[in-house]
């Protein structure tokens, strides 16, 4: 597939570690609940699944961010939980509570019966990609994303977010084959998912191990990081002659940065309560960074929220070299006033650019 050719490609160098004329950014969860129109697109669709089902609203809510901001990047529309909706878990969001799977994974016939789904049916996934890409005409790069194999487990087996990882952790402790036999299928079809994205237009593409920071040590590199590793190790990472970047992010990641690095990633998403400085040190620049703000900074006056970012890029360090795509250091909450991410997109680019 052939697309226009990239205007703003300050992101994708800036992972790749190559000069930079500012710091380029762009917001998890910058498509979102936060923004009038979003809902109102919601509102249109029915529900959430039927937004990310049909490319043209998926289309439509992954733009909105850029109409309103100066970002560096969009990201596809679409969730963590396709996949697992695609292996017949039956995903619902129920409002208010959040995702719920209506059939969950818990005991060794439902393990048994697991399958990397047909690719067919995550179609309008890749629908999605192919339609974004036309529309942005080039304007900046198009992130797609999956979740890590871990982080996808746990909603699975729990059927639902949890507070304390119980049935998820229960697995592990009393019939870790059975998890182990969950993550290997979830590796398989997170690699044909995100090559499949990859193929379809996406020109980054990052990994989201939301819960693997609940793990003990040793155990997260043993049953989340094991296998982030083996699907960063299963990407294509050329597209149309262009490399196609990988980030990797670990929400609590922070005691684990050196292994997470040497997980064949291009860049590590971190959160809020890691200093960059000190992440530079301990990864001694093997690979690019992304994030850090606490997302609550949004919540602060204009003052702080153009202290705080500041503080996130002189904690980097020069700018001009590249390797740091600013980020929130988890998704936006959907209570943030969109005036807010107005400005601390003005303070991070003009900011960066003056220290370049
Ligand atoms: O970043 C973006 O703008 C792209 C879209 C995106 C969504 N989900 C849309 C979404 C991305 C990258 C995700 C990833 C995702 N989904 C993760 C990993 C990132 C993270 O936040 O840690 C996880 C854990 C999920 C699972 C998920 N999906 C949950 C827990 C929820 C409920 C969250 C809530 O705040 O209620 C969702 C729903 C969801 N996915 C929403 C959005 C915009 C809100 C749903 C709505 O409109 O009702």
């Amino acid at each position: 597939m052939s697309f226009p050719s990239l205007k703003n490609d300050v992101f994708i160098r800036s992972l790749l570690r190559q000069p930079v004329p500012y710091t380029p950014l762009w917001l998890m969860r910058q498509a979102g609940r936060y923004l009038p129109e979003y809902n109102q697109t919601r509102a249109r669709a029915g529900s959430f699944m039927g937004l990310a089902q049909n490319p043209e609203y998926a289309c439509e809510v992954t733009l909105q961010p850029l109409e309103r901001f100066d970002l560096d990047a969009a990201i596809l529309f679409s969730d963590i939980l396709t996949v697992p909706h695609a292996m017949g878990l039956g995903l619902d969001f129920v409002a208010g509570e959040g995702p719920q799977f209506a059939r969950p994974v818990r005991t060794e016939a439902d393990v048994s019966a697991l399958r990397v789904p047909d690719l067919s049916e995550l179609r309008y996934v890749f629908d999605a990609v192919s339609l974004i890409r036309k529309e942005l005409d080039g304007k900046v790069p198009l992130i797609g994303f999956a979740g890590s194999p871990f982080t996808v487990a746990c909603y699975m087996v729990e059927g639902q977010g949890s507070d304390d990882y119980r049935l998820i952790k229960g697995m592990l402790y009393s019939r870790p084959d059975l998890l182990h036999r969950i993550l290997e299928i979830n590796t398989q079809a997170t690699i044909a998912y995100l090559n499949a994205q990859i193929q379809a237009g996406a020109q980054a593409v990052m990994v989201f191990d939301s819960w693997g920071g609940v793990l003990a040590d040793g155990l997260f590199q043993q049953f989340s990081l094991a296998y982030t590793r083996k699907v960063v190790e299963g990407l294509v990472r050329e597209n149309d002659g262009q490399r196609v970047p990988v980030i990797v992010f670990t929400k609590g990641g922070g005691l684990w940065l050196e292994d997470i690095a040497d997980s064949g990633c291009d860049a590590m998403g971190v959160d809020w309560t890691v200093n960059l400085a000190k992440a530079r040190r301990r990864i001694e620049d093997r690979v690019a960074l992304q994030g850090n703000l606490d997302p609550m900074a949004l919540f602060g006056t204009e003052d702080a929220i153009r202290t705080e970012a500041r503080r996130v890029i002189d904690d980097f360090g020069p700018v001009g070299l590249g390797g740091h795509v600013f980020n929130l250091g988890h998704g936006i909450s959907r209570f943030t006033p969109p005036e807010a991410v107005g400005i601390l997109v003005d303070e991070v680019h003009s900011y960066s650019r003056r220290n370049h």
